[in-house]
C-alpha cells in the first residue's frame, strides 16, 4: 500500500481541561455491537479492530493521573478528585463514569465534587476530611475565577499552587486559539515540521496589515476576509463547544458577521480547511421518512497526547461546527486490519449496510438506541447519535499520528517557555487575573493531557 500521509490540519488545541475520553469508550461499545450484526448479516469479509488502546482513551487517561499521583506521593493511596461545575454534577455522564472507573481500580479512590466541597485542613486540600492527592479540573481558569464570586475557591487555589491539579493551570494559555498565529508566524522556525504543516494559518482578527497563508502581503485583513469570505472561518480566541464560530460560506450577511467579530474584539481568522478532506459518507436512517440512504457527514478527530505520546482519540461527526453541542455525535472508529485501501473498505461497508435494507437497519437502530441508553451514552434527553459504520484508519495512520503527537507535545513546551517569558501574551488574550492563575502552576512538560482537534482525512475523504 502507498505510504501517503493523512490529510488536513488541526482546528485547535485544548490544554486546559480536555474531555471526551469516556464518550469514545461508549462509541466503541456501540460500534462493536453494530459491526458484529452487520458483518454476520451481510457476510462481509473485512477485518476491523475496535479494541486497540488508542480507541479506548479512558483507561490511559486514568493511568496518566495515577502516574502523576505516584510522582508526588509515591506509594500513598491515591484519592483522585474530579472537580466540575456544581450544576453539572449529576448531568455529565462522562464525569460520573470516570469516577466509577477510578473506584474499580484496586487501591484507588475517586470522587466527583463541586468546588464548594473542597476544604483546607492542616494545609491539605480535603473532601469530607480526606486528603485529595490529585485533582482534575473540568473547567477553565476564567470559569474558576467567576466561581470565586459565588463560592470559596481558596481550597482549589491552594490545590493549584501545590501542584495537585493535573493539568497544571499554566497550560491553558497555550491552548488559546490565537497562539496558532505565533506558530504560523513569528515563531514558525521553532516548530517541528509536522506541527507547522498541521496548523492552519491563523491571525487575530482586526484591521491590520499582515502576511497571508502563502506569505503574500495583506494590507488590510478585514478587507481580505470579506474578499475571501467563502473560504474563511472566524472563531473566538477562547471559544469552546463550537460557540460563537462564524463560518463564512454559511453567513450571507458579510458585513454584519464581520462587525460581530470585530465588536467582540477577540476573534481569530483561519482559512476554511477544505470540507471535502474531513467529510465522509455514512449509511444513515431517517425513521420519520422511512428512508435508508448515504449521508455526508463532517468529522472531527480529537487526538489525546501525554508525556508518553498519543494515548487515544475521540472521533466526532456532525455538521460545521462538528460539536456535540451543535447537533453532532461521537462515532465508533476501527483500525482496518485487512490490507485494502480505506476507500474500498468504506464502499464495501456502505454498500453492505444499504443492502441490508430499511427494515433490518431500522430494528438494528432500535437496538443501538436501547444499548445507548443502557450504557449511559446520552446527551440531554436522548441517545447520543452514532454512525452505522465506524470511521476507518489504518495502522500506518496511527503511526503517523504518533509522530505528530510527540512533536506537538515538544512544541507546546516550547510555546509555554515563550509564554512564561512574556512573548506570547499578545496572542493569548487573557486577563491579568487569569494569567496570575496560570503562573501559579507552570506546566514545563510535566505529566498532563493535551487535546488536538484534527479535521483529518484518512483515505475516506470525498
Ligand atoms: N479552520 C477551520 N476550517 C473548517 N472548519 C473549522 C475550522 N475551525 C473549526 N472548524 C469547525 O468548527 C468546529 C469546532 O472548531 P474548534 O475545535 O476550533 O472550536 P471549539 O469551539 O473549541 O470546539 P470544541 O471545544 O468543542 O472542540 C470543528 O469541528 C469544525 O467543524
Ligand atoms: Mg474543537
Amino acid at each position: 500500500m502507498k505510504s501517503e500521509q493523512f490529510l488536513g490540519c488541526h482546528s485547535e488545541w485544548n490544554l486546559g481541561s480536555p474531555g471526551g475520553w469516556d464518550y469514545q469508550r461508549m462509541a466503541q461499545v456501540i460500534g462493536r455491537f453494530s459491526w458484529e450484526r452487520i458483518k454476520k448479516a451481510a457476510g462481509i469479509d473485512i477485518e476491523l479492530d475496535f479494541d486497540h488502546t488508542v480507541l479506548n482513551p479512558l483507561a490511559p487517561f486514568a493511568e496518566m493521573l495515577l502516574r502523576a499521583h505516584k510522582k508526588r506521593f509515591g506509594k500513598e493511596k491515591p484519592f483522585i478528585v474530579l472537580v466540575a461545575e456544581e450544576e453539572t454534577l449529576d448531568k455529565v455522564g462522562e464525569n460520573i463514569h470516570f469516577i466509577e472507573h477510578i473506584n474499580k481500580l484496586p487501591g484507588v479512590e475517586g470522587r466527583l465534587v463541586g468546588p464548594s466541597s473542597l476544604e483546607l485542613k492542616d494545609g491539605n486540600v480535603c473532601v469530607e476530611g480526606k486528603k485529595a492527592t490529585l485533582i482534575f479540573m473540568d473547567f477553565n481558569n476564567n470559569v474558576l475565577l467567576k466561581m470565586g464570586e459565588k463560592y470559596d475557591i481558596a481550597p482549589l487555589m491552594a490545590a493549584i499552587r501545590n501542584g495537585l491539579v493535573v493539568n497544571p493551570r499554566g497550560m491553558e494559555p497555550i491552548g488559546a486559539k490565537g497562539v496558532f498565529e505565533a506558530i504560523t508566524g513569528e515563531y514558525k522556525d521553532l516548530m517541528s515540521e509536522t506541527t507547522f504543516k498541521r496548523t492552519p494559518w491563523t491571525r487575530q482578527f482586526y484591521k491590520r496589515r499582515t502576511d497571508g497563508p502563502g506569505g503574500e502581503d495583506i494590507p488590510d485583513l478585514v478587507k481580505w476576509a470579506k474578499d475571501n469570505w467563502q473560504n474563511v472561518i472566524l472563531k473566538p480566541v477562547h471559544g469552546y463547544s463550537g460557540k460563537g464560530i462564524i463560518i463564512g460560506f454559511k453567513e450571507a450577511d458579510i458585513d454584519k458577521s464581520v462587525k460581530r467579530a470585530l465588536d467582540a474584539g477577540d476573534y481569530i481568522i483561519q482559512p476554511l480547511i477544505p470540507t471535502k478532506i474531513w467529510a465522509e459518507e455514512f449509511p444513515w436512517i431517517d425513521k420519520e421518512k422511512g428512508h435508508l440512504f448515504i449521508k455526508r457527514w463532517q468529522t472531527d478527530f480529537r487526538c489525546f497526547v501525554t508525556d508518553r505520546g498519543i494515548i487515544g482519540f475521540v472521533t466526532r461527526f456532525g455538521g460545521i461546527p462538528t460539536n456535540v453541542g451543535c447537533g453532532g455525535g461521537v462515532q465508533p472508529t476501527a483500525i482496518l486490519r485487512s490490507r485494502i485501501p480505506v476507500k474500498d473498505a468504506i464502499r464495501i461497508l456502505n454498500d453492505a449496510i444499504i443492502g441490508l435494507g430499511y427494515d433490518y437497519i431500522s430494528s438494528l437502530q432500535d437496538e443501538i438506541d436501547k444499548l445507548s441508553i443502557e450504557i449511559g451514552n446520552v446527551y440531554l434527553l436522548g441517545p447520543l447519535m452514532s454512525t452505522l459504520r465506524p470511521r476507518l484508519i489504518t495502522p500506518l495512520h496511527v503511526k503517523q499520528i504518533k509522530e505528530y503527537g510527540e512533536n506537538l507535545w515538544r512544541d507546546a513546551m516550547k510555546l509555554e517557555e515563550l509564554w512564561l517569558a512574556g512573548k506570547l501574551s499578545k496572542y493569548t488574550q487573557i486577563s491579568d487575573e487569569e494569567a496570575g492563575v496560570a503562573k501559579m502552576a507552570p506546566w514545563r512538560g510535566s505529566i498532563a493531557l493535551i487535546a488536538a482537534d484534527g479535521l483529518f482525512g484518512f483515505g475516506g475523504s470525498l
